[in-house]
C-alpha cells in the first residue's frame, strides 16, 4: 500500500496531497518520501497522540502538515486536492468534490470478493465500492495486494 501511494504521490508535481486519518504517519511517511519537493502534504488525525507520533516521524519537513481534528472538516476547506488518501473520518461526505479535475482519490482495506466469506453483506453491497463505482465523476478500478487478502480502490475525477 505504502509503495502504492508512493507511485501516485510521486507524479503530484506541484501539487497538493491530502490524507483522511493519519495514525501514527506511516502512510504520510511514503507519500511524503516519494512526492515532489514542491509539493504539499495535509494530513489529519482525530487522536492527539497518534497526531504527536507522525509529528515527530515526519519533523523537519516543511512540506508536510499534520493537523489534529476532524479530517473532512480540515481537508473539505484546503481544497482542490491532487491525490486523497481516504483512510479514516469523511464517511458519507462529499470526498470526490475535493479534488481537481484528474486528482485521484484512494481507500485500502478493502477485502477482495473471493476473499469474503460466504454471506457476507459486503458482497452485496459495500460503500467503499459503491462510492468508487457509482459516483459518475470518477473512473475507478480496484487493485488487489500480493497478498490475494487486501485491496485498495482507486479513481481519478473526470468530471
Ligand atoms: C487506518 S488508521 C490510518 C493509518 C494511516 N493512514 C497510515 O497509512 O499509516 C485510521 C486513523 O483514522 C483516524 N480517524 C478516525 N476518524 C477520524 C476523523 N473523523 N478525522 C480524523 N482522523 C480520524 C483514527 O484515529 C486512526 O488513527
Amino acid at each position: 500500500m505504502g509503495r502504492f501511494l508512493a507511485v501516485l504521490a510521486s507524479g503530484c508535481v506541484g501539487g497538493r496531497i491530502g490524507e483522511l486519518g493519519t495514525g501514527v504517519g506511516i502512510g504520510a511517511a511514503w507519500i511524503a518520501g516519494a512526492m515532489p519537493a514542491d509539493c504539499e502534504l495535509i494530513t489529519v488525525e482525530i487522536n492527539d497522540d497518534y497526531a504527536g507520533v507522525a509529528r515527530e516521524l515526519l519533523a523537519g519537513d516543511p512540506r508536510v502538515q499534520i493537523i489534529t481534528g476532524d479530517a473532512f472538516s480540515v481537508v473539505s476547506e484546503r481544497g482542490p486536492f491532487d491525490l486523497l488518501f481516504c483512510d479514516g473520518g469523511g464517511g458519507g461526505a462529499d470526498l470526490v468534490g475535493l479534488l481537481r479535475l484528474g486528482g485521484r482519490i484512494v481507500m485500502d482495506d478493502v477485502t477482495p470478493q473471493l476473499a469474503l466469506p460466504p454471506g457476507s453483506p459486503l458482497l452485496a453491497d459495500d460503500p467503499k465500492r459503491r462510492l468508487f463505482f457509482g459516483d459518475p465523476r470518477l473512473t475507478s478500478t480496484e487493485v488487489v495486494l500480493p497478498d490475494l487478502r487486501n485491496s485498495l480502490l482507486v479513481g481519478t475525477r473526470t468530471s
